[in-house]
């Protein structure tokens, strides 16, 4: 029996990360994946959201950072992955989504992985250029309810401002504001480019043409497993 990934099935948890800069399709992809393939989503931008509404500390610590498209603090971020991906939600495996997002935080991650004779098996890297990614995230819309992402060109609801799912008016993300998302490429793009190159030096990267539509992205991604387990 194999993993889908070539390797045979096993106590490791399969750990996948989707690695992109603003508006790239991550927590698109990580949503269909998740339901394709029965692993939890865990995305770093989520859990700072539910923070900030639930007004909790954590919430706190990011909200500055998050106003100005800047990068949270690894001391915070990492604590507050790990913790997520320690929950027996993760225990059949997770598609990581927004973290790591530095070299520190892909360092932490991979040393508390290996101490349980884990690894990231497959970092997903979608690439789009700058000026889509900035139309994306103008005519994105999310379900406050479920989190399921629309785009009002791309990929509308059926009934306009309404979640397919459960109805919820549709609301726009705080950080989408122009201003915010200049800031957030210029900021959160070198270091991510720089997680890819460290990643890159393991040979697990797979560079994937993100300015196809969602469904031959997510059909690449899962291709490229099936080929894996075929070999
Ligand atoms: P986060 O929420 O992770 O934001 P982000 O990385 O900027 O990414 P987005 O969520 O904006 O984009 P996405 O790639 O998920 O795109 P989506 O699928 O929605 O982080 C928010 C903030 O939290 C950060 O700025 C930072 O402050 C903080 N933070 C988070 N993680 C951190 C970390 N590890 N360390 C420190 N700080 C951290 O798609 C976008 C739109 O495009 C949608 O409308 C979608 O429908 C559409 N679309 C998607 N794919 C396609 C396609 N193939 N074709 C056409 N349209 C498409
Ligand atoms: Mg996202």
């Amino acid at each position: 029996m194999t993993d889908g990934l070539g390797g045979h099935a096993s106590a490791e948890r399969l750990i996948l990360l989707l690695v992109g800069a603003v508006g790239a399709g991550k927590g698109t992809q990580a949503s269909l994946l998740s339901r394709e393939l029965g692993l939890v989503h865990l995305a770093s931008g989520n859990l700072f959201r539910a923070a900030l509404a639930a007004g909790t500390p954590l919430g706190e610590a990011a909200r500055e950072y998050m106003e100005a498209g800047a990068l949270v603090p690894d001391e915070v971020t990492i604590a507050m992955f790990m913790e997520e991906l320690a929950r027996p939600a993760a225990d059949a495996g997770a598609i990581l989504d927004g973290f790591p997002r530095t070299v520190g935080q892909a360092k932490a991650l991979d040393d508390t992985l290996a101490s349980a004779g884990e690894r990231i098996r497959r970092v997903l890297y979608i690439e789009v250029p700058t000026d889509v990614l900035v139309r994306r995230v103008a005519g994105r819309w999310i379900c406050p309810q479920c989190g399921t992402t629309y785009h009002e060109d791309t990929d509308p609801p059926d009934i306009p401002g309404r979640c397919d799912r459960d109805g919820t008016a549709l609301r726009q993300r705080d950080d989408d504001r122009p201003e915010v998302v200049r800031a957030r490429l210029d900021k959160q793009v070198p270091p991510m480019l720089a997680v890819v190159e460290h990643y890159e030096r393991a040979g697990i990267v797979d560079r994937l043409d993100g300015t196809q539509s969602i469904e031959a992205v997510t059909n690449v991604i899962l291709a490229s497993m099936g080929a894996r387990a075929a070999r």
